[in-house]
């Protein structure tokens, strides 16, 4: 008979879910965080069916994962199957964390903002207070990390999209905070930005938004939201036009996972050495 001790010892099994999902870094980081924290886990990657993605979660439910990172194409289809969303998933309608506690009810978190917060401010030292800030994209990824980046004070913060009426929508859903506009892409030449953060899905298709060249301030950051073994497109793109520092998002995917970890085991594991070791490429 199990006694109590070994209950509690008893590994819990996570995923990240999606399509396609065999090369992401999610399993090593989550395997790496609980080998700091001493947490007993399994953490797998398992493709879900993009026609049939409820199913999917309720089946990996009932074969025992206790929770899920949840990535592309389904963090609005986990927003909308979740019964219970935090204040940041519900205003960023995407969900990248599902917990599933006793009794039915699907818990939905989105930690991507967060992720990037802490990415930007605590491992690259850059700090938003009073910057200009400009996002490019209006999509989902735009979405998830608009409401940290107002609540970070910036000077300005300006939304370019291909398609402005995208840039509005979303604009609208956060209460057009003060100190916020949206443009064009094509629209950017007259001012120059502090951060730029491409939140576009260019990156994933070998490409770069089609931005002007004047956008980079004096000492710039480039971020991309995508990450890659190479530097992005965006971020080539954004050294030749300027940028003192490129940097992808591999510190934000960390940071993200961390919190993730945090809301399913409450520790909080050290970010730095699994950033290098990923970068390094010996993970
Ligand atoms: P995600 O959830 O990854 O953000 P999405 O909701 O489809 O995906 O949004 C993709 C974003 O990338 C949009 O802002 C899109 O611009 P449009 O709204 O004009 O479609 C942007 N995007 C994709 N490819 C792009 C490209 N080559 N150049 C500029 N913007 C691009």
């Amino acid at each position: 008979m199990t006694d109590l001790f070994d209950f509690h010892k008893q590994k819990r099994c996570f995923a990240v879910v999606g399509h396609p999902v065999a090369h992401s870094k999610s399993p090593q980081i989550h395997e790496d965080f609980a080998r700091q924290c001493g947490v007993s886990l399994s953490y797998e990657a398992i493709a879900l069916d993009p026609g049939a993605f409820e199913q999917g979660v309720r089946n990996i439910r009932a074969g025992g994962i206790a929770g899920a990172n949840v990535t592309v194409p389904f963090k609005q289809a986990a927003w909308r199957l979740a019964d219970k969303l935090t204040d940041r998933a519900q205003l960023a309608q995407a969900v990248n964390t599902l917990s599933f506690s006793a009794g039915d009810v699907i818990h939905g978190d989105n930690t991507d903002g967060v992720g990037l917060m802490r990415d930007i401010q605590k491992n690259l030292g850059f700090s938003c207070a009073g910057a200009r800030v400009l996002v490019v994209g209006a999509g989902g990824a735009a979405r998830g990390i608009f409401q940290p980046l107002l609540d970070s004070s910036p000077g300005e913060l300006v939304i370019a999209n291909r398609t402005l009426s995208r840039a509005r929508e979303l604009l609208a859903a956060f209460a057009s905070p003060i100190g916020s506009t949206v443009c064009n892409l094509e629209d950017l030449s007259s001012t120059a930005f502090d951060l730029v953060i491409n939140a576009t899905a260019a990156s994933l298709m070998g490409e770069v938004p089609n931005l002007p060249n004047g956008i980079f301030a004096n000492g710039a950051l480039a971020y991309d939201l995508a990450y890659a073994d190479q530097p992005t497109p965006f971020m080539r793109w954004a050294m030749d036009a300027g940028a003192v520092r490129a940097v992808d998002g591999l510190g934000m995917l960390v940071e993200q996972a961390a919190e993730s970890f945090w809301i399913w085991h409450q520790h909080r594991p050290q970010t730095a050495p699994v950033i290098s070791a990923l970068r390094s490429g010996s993970r």
